[in-house]
């Protein structure tokens, strides 16, 4: 199989998460507190919690909340709580998430799974979760609590659908999209909404704060969950293809599905419940349905919707890192060559 970077030209990790100085510095001290965070459990449980929030990743949440902070006002306390508590909620359900997948690999090391096994890595989710829950409820702003509580039952509920119709291919791409907008564009939304929260901003910016955080969760979950169909462990740093073993239809399969002529559709439905099928066979007849060129596009079209959001947010110079950021994401997704 041709990998998603070879026939797609895209790379796992892309640059447009890049930050500028001023973001830098503030991720610099985020994540200093997200390790402090170990520090606060049991020496028993330290080692395990450090091992959890040490796998660094793209810190993308917390980037969103800081940027997000800058437009709807300006670096504050509870805007550090929040980049902090929304990556403690995200590595809790990462764990949760490695668990269900079976996955060995996340961020080029070991899933805590693979370490140390289901029952104690379902613990340490739990703990982390409880803990990111705790430091929200000691933010001044109550209903801060209840956002981050909202959009952690969105994730489990999103997890729950996705688990629910795993092999069903009676599953649309309508259907895909509502999943994708509770398990990731949830936790998004939150993290660029609670910022104008915060700061107290009319209801109209909180709403594009809201819209904005959805889109860009949407199309990076689309964008994920190519490269796992068509990307490389090596590349991505995490075990890929899981997808289709665990029976989760992804947009391009279920573009390719939904739009193939009947036989080919029913062969690809063959192809996709056989037990030990190829994944490289499967990928490619979902390729060549043009499933890859659809889901990217999708994405762009979300990317542009954000857009929009951001000019309800405020001037170009205020907003301007926010879409530099979906900017480089549609300009990188664009240039891939899905044929
Ligand atoms: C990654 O999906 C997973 C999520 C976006 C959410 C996972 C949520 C849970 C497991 C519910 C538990 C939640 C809490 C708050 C403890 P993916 O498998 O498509 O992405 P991947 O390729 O990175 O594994
Ligand atoms: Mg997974």
């Amino acid at each position: 199989m041709r990998s998603l970077v070879k026939c797609a030209g895209l790379k796992p990790r892309p640059d447009w998460i890049r930050a500028d100085r001023r973001l830098d510095a503030e991720l610099k001290e985020v994540e200093r507190r997200i390790l402090h965070q170990a520090t606060l459990f049991d020496p028993g449980a330290e080692t395990y919690v450090r091992y959890a929030l040490e796998g660094g990743g793209k810190r993308l949440r917390p980037a969103l909340v800081l940027l997000a902070g800058q437009v709807a006002g300006d670096k504050n306390e509870a805007i550090r709580d929040l980049a902090v508590i929304v990556e403690l909620v995200h590595v809790a359900s990462l764990i949760h998430d490695d668990v269900l997948d079976r996955a060995e690999l996340r961020r080029s090391r070991a899933t805590c799974n693979a370490k140390w096994g289901t029952e104690l890595s379902v613990l340490l989710g739990d703990a982390l979760f409880a803990h990111g829950l705790q430091l929200a409820t000691k933010l001044e702003d109550a209903e801060v609590a209840r956002r981050i509580a909202e959009a952690s039952r969105h994730l489990c509920e999103g997890e729950i659908l996705q688990t629910q119709r795993r092999f069903d291919l009676k599953m649309t791409t309508a259907d895909y999209l509502h999943v994708v907008g509770l398990k990731t564009g949830a936790l998004f939304r939150a993290a660029a909404e609670v910022p104008f929260l915060i700061f107290k901003a009319a209801e109209v910016k909180r709403e594009a704060a809201r819209s904005f955080g959805h889109q860009l969760g949407m199309a990076y979950q689309i964008y994920d969950d190519c490269l796992d169909l068509f990307g490389t462990d090596e590349e991505s740093g995490k075990t890929l293809g899981t997808d289709l073993r665990k029976g989760k239809w992804t947009l391009p399969v279920l573009y390719a599905l939904q739009t193939l002529p009947k036989e080919e559709s029913e062969k690809l439905r063959v192809q996709l419940v056989q037990e030990n099928g190829s994944i490289e066979g499967v990928a490619e007849k979902v390729r060549l349905a043009g499933g890859l060129r659809f889901s990217l596009r999708k994405a762009v079209d979300l990317l542009e919707r954000a857009r929009g959001d951001l000019q309800v947010l405020g001037d170009g110079e205020k907003v301007g890192e926010l879409m530099r950021m979906t900017e480089r994401l549609t300009g990188y997704l664009k240039t891939a060559d899905y044929n």
